[in-house]
């Protein structure tokens, strides 16, 4: 068997990291990426199941893998992720032409896992018991940083760092928990130190990533190190590590966010004023039924606080409309709520019963056409406010961090995460990716921004 390995990543950026971690032990292995499937002896499908939408195109990749298997039945199929760690064992059952099925926790022992598979033809790695936590191997990762890959377009100028793995919130809507497991918090060190190896590599930006950060150090611990450490602690001492020049973080759940979090903004030069801050519903009432711990009255409270603190930040949310038992009442304070805060820019999702979860029991489900109605209602307004917050940066000049050249055309993404595009001039087309130039805006669109450089 050759040993080009093709990976496809669906899902959140902590996929995105587990799918560079896969990479990285393969690499270590002798293994080599190919960016094809057709021609690759070991394929790695890492899958999410946050919604059903996600699931189906897993499967319908899958099953368009069956000829290529059936064609070469050396090619090894690998399939890890949320689906893998739920679904365990049935994947195979429903999909005979997979050879491995590897849960969440078990990506650092990847490259063994292929060599027993190769040995018993099928196997299936998982755990089931959710209360243990399983503590991230610090002696199995990565001592040098990976190459950038094809898993990550960006990986060039911007990495992400795992600070913390699973979740311990069980909101009523959500298979994090049951696919990821209970929250672990890694330790400060190794955190530090993968960090100093990607910056040392010529990295410029850092994306600290967790379920929910905010609770950084306050569950299961590595070891006693991070006792009285929080989040806060984290990001001031990443943030002072030399050649950082923009630091970044997510997910963040409200109930956590901890006013020393918020005065990070005013006090740390690279954090960016940017702060993606997930809602989920404008209703009370809903909140409670999702089991989220906060009252919209304690959200805006935080949401206040930041922009005193920071008054040009940017903030983001996600929003599930059609929870069940969501009332015309309830979506109209959704709808108010983003009159209030006026949302930089949101995600925004019709409500996907997941096998599992409390919700799923919930008997008063909303229709799919009322779904459909209120996401559409939602995502109108949220991209009118959005155009109109943009068009208040025309005039002004910003930061932005180079992410692609291509001819005379850069584009890159300020602080506050708008992707911009301008024309490059003639002393600027030694630029690379990750320099930060300034830019002068002259337009905006619902999506994006133009500027031109001096
Ligand atoms: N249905 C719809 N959206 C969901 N999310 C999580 N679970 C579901 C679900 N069952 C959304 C939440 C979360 C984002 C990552 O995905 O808004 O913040
Ligand atoms: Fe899911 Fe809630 Fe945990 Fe986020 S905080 S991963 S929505 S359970």
């Amino acid at each position: 068997m050759g040993n080009a390995f093709y990976i496809k990543t669906f899902g959140c950026q902590m996929n995105i990291r587990d799918s560079e971690i896969i990479a990285q032990s393969l690499y270590e292995h002798g293994y080599i990426e190919s960016d094809r499937s057709d021609n690759a002896d070991l394929i790695i499908i890492n899958t999410c199941s946050i919604r059903e939408k996600a699931e189906q195109k897993f499967f319908s990749l899958l099953g368009s893998l069956k000829k290529q298997k059936e064609r070469n039945p050396q090619l090894l199929i690998c399939v890890a992720g949320c689906v893998a760690q739920q679904l365990g064992p049935r994947v195979i059952e429903r999909m005979g032409h997979v050879d491995l099925v590897i849960g969440t926790q078990y990506i650092y022992d990847l490259p063994q896992l292929i060599k027993q598979c190769k040995s018993e033809n099928s196997l299936t790695e998982l755990r089931d018991d959710y209360q243990i936590p399983r503590y991230i191997p610090s002696s199995s990762l990565p001592k040098k940083a990976a190459e950038p890959s094809s898993i990550s377009e960006s990986s060039r100028f911007s990495r992400f760092v795992t600070i913390m793995q699973g979740c311990n919130n069980f909101c009523s809507y959500c298979v994090v928990p049951y696919t990821r497991g209970r929250e672990v918090s890694r330790n400060i060190k190794d955190i530090i130190d993968e960090v100093k190896v990607v910056v040392d590599s010529g990295v410029k930006e850092i994306v600290l990533l967790g379920q929910n950060v905010n609770s950084y150090g306050m569950t299961n611990r590595v070891s006693d190190e991070i006792e009285n450490y929080r989040f806060s602690d984290l990001l001031k001492e990443v943030s002072s590590i030399p050649g950082i020049e923009r630091l970044r973080f997510t997910t963040s759940n409200p109930k956590d966010l901890s006013d020393d979090l918020i005065h990070c903004f005013g006090k740390l030069d690279n954090l960016c004023a940017h702060f993606h801050l997930p809602v989920q519903s404008g209703s009370d009432k809903i909140l409670r039924a999702m089991n989220r711990k906060y009252t919209i009255a304690d959200y805006l409270a935080r949401v206040e606080k930041l922009r005193e603190v920071s008054p040009n930040i940017a903030i983001s949310t996600d929003i599930i409309v059609g929870f069940p038992g969501e009332s015309d009442a309830d979506f109209v304070q959704t709808m108010q709520l983003l009159e209030t805060v006026r949302f930089n820019s949101s995600f925004s999702f019709k409500y996907s019963d997941r096998p599992g979860t409390v919700a799923h029991d919930i008997g008063s489900k909303v229709s799919e056409s009322l779904k459909t109605d209120r996401l559409q209602q939602f995502q109108k307004r949220q991209d009118e406010i959005t155009l109109e917050e943009n068009q208040k940066l025309v005039g002004i000049t910003l930061p932005v961090m180079v992410e692609a050249v291509a001819g005379n055309d850069i584009s890159g993404r300020t602080e506050m995460n708008h992707i911009v595009h301008c024309g490059a001039g003639s002393d600027l087309d030694q630029l690379i990716p990750g320099e930060v130039i300034d830019v002068r805006i002259t337009y905006a669109g619902p999506h994006s921004l133009k500027g031109e450089t001096y």
